[in-house]
């Protein structure tokens, strides 16, 4: 079964045919960052402005890569939630349209459930019994969170940010460091040769002090990130000069290593609390090659599985959406056509 899957969630413009849910036969993406970074973020206006110009092309040029055409494909795949409403409505419309007029089955994906998905998109997926239950950690600009997978489809919450985003945070460090956006693979980058250990900037979270807590998720399991940025501003303000060189490097590495080590310390600690065959991570965060090295530890020392997204679908792409979405049909569940988008859409298990 082929799916031409569409994203247009926030600022990738992405178009993509995959087959029977693994097998990518193309994942076009036009990406918007050059048009954003002016304003050092998104400015959601222009991003669906762009969508509307961009997408028509996009989708061509992913049916061209696939070898497919309108008529080949069986069904089309479209983001329908969360992200930006004026962004979301761009692709939601496309898809609808053509959908109509060819006559092919519209299946509604949660931008979230895409990226989950996204780490069975490889050549040698694990059978379901070998990887279910899983812990998905979900790090991407605009969300962080732990989801418990009994089975596809099956979404339990079991912690979250209480404020900033991991990718959201490196975005904002960057833009502190006057390095430019989006932040996460400059800081990699400025990271290099840089000490992880020169500056210990605050894990989030991890005060003696409890206060009362008011989130319905176990504290343990929840990641915040906005101490740190407020750290790192603080960091930078006493200094009597801009940080250049290995000073620069060095605050970039430690700020990485918080991050990553925020994230990888609420991995482990789920392992004491779930019982769990495998563990994944997904979203652009995903990418950062110090989270990567210490989940990769994680999985070393444990013994459990470990399902890293491949790198060209950890950043926003349709190819996960389309892949999701054939799960619905193989599974027949959650198949019915979405009636609007939803700019807050919640994961739900699938009826
Ligand atoms: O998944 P994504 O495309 O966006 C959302 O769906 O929100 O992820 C974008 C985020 C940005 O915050 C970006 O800074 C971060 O992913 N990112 C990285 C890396 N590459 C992208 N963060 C850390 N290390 C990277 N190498």
């Amino acid at each position: 079964m082929k799916i031409l899957g569409i994203e247009s969630s926030c600022d990738e413009t992405a178009a993509a045919v995959v087959e029977n849910g693994r097998h990518v036969l193309s994942n076009a993406i036009y990406s918007q960052i050059a048009k954003h970074r002016p304003y050092g973020g998104v400015v959601p206006e222009i991003a669906s402005r762009n969508h509307v110009a961009k997408l028509p092309g996009i989708i061509e040029e992913a049916l061209d890569a696939a070898d497919e055409s309108y008529e080949s494909i069986d069904a089309i795949a479209v983001t329908y939630g969360p992200g930006l409403a004026s962004s979301l409505l761009i692709g939601y419309s496309a898809a609808k349209t053509l959908a109509q007029r060819l006559n092919k089955p519209l299946i509604g994906v949660n931008h979230h459930e895409g990226h989950l998905h996204s780490v069975f998109m490889v050549e040698d997926p694990p059978a379901e019994a070998d990887a279910f239950p899983m812990q998905g950690l979900l790090v991407s600009g605009g969300d962080s969170s732990m989801v418990l997978m009994k089975g596809p489809g099956q979404y339990e919450i079991i912690g979250s940010t209480i404020d900033d985003a991991s990718g959201e945070a490196l975005d904002k460090a960057a833009a502190i460091l006057k390095l430019g956006y989006p932040g996460g693979p400059i800081i990699q980058r400025t990271a290099e040769g840089g000490n992880p250990n020169a500056i210990r900037f605050p894990r989030g979270l991890d005060s003696v002090d409890r206060g009362k807590w008011m989130y319905k998720y176990d504290r343990d399991l929840c990641f915040s990130f906005s101490g740190l940025k407020t750290s790192l501003l603080t960091h930078v303000k006493n200094l009597d000069h801009e940080p250049e060189g290995q000073e620069l490097a060095d605050i970039a590495a430690s700020f990485q290593e918080a991050v990553a080590d925020a994230l990888a310390t609420r991995v482990e600690r789920a392992f004491e609390r779930y019982e769990i065959k495998s563990f994944s991570c997904a979203g652009g965060v995903s990418l950062n090659k110090v989270l990567r090295e210490k989940l990769t530890a994680l999985s070393e020392k444990t013994g459990i599985r470990l399902l890293l997204c491949p790198p060209p679908l950890c950043t926003d792409n349709a190819a996960m959406i389309a892949g999701a979405a054939y799960e619905k049909v193989r599974l027949k569940k959650a198949t019915e056509e979405p009636v609007d988008v939803n700019p807050n859409l919640r994961l739900a298990d699938w009826e």
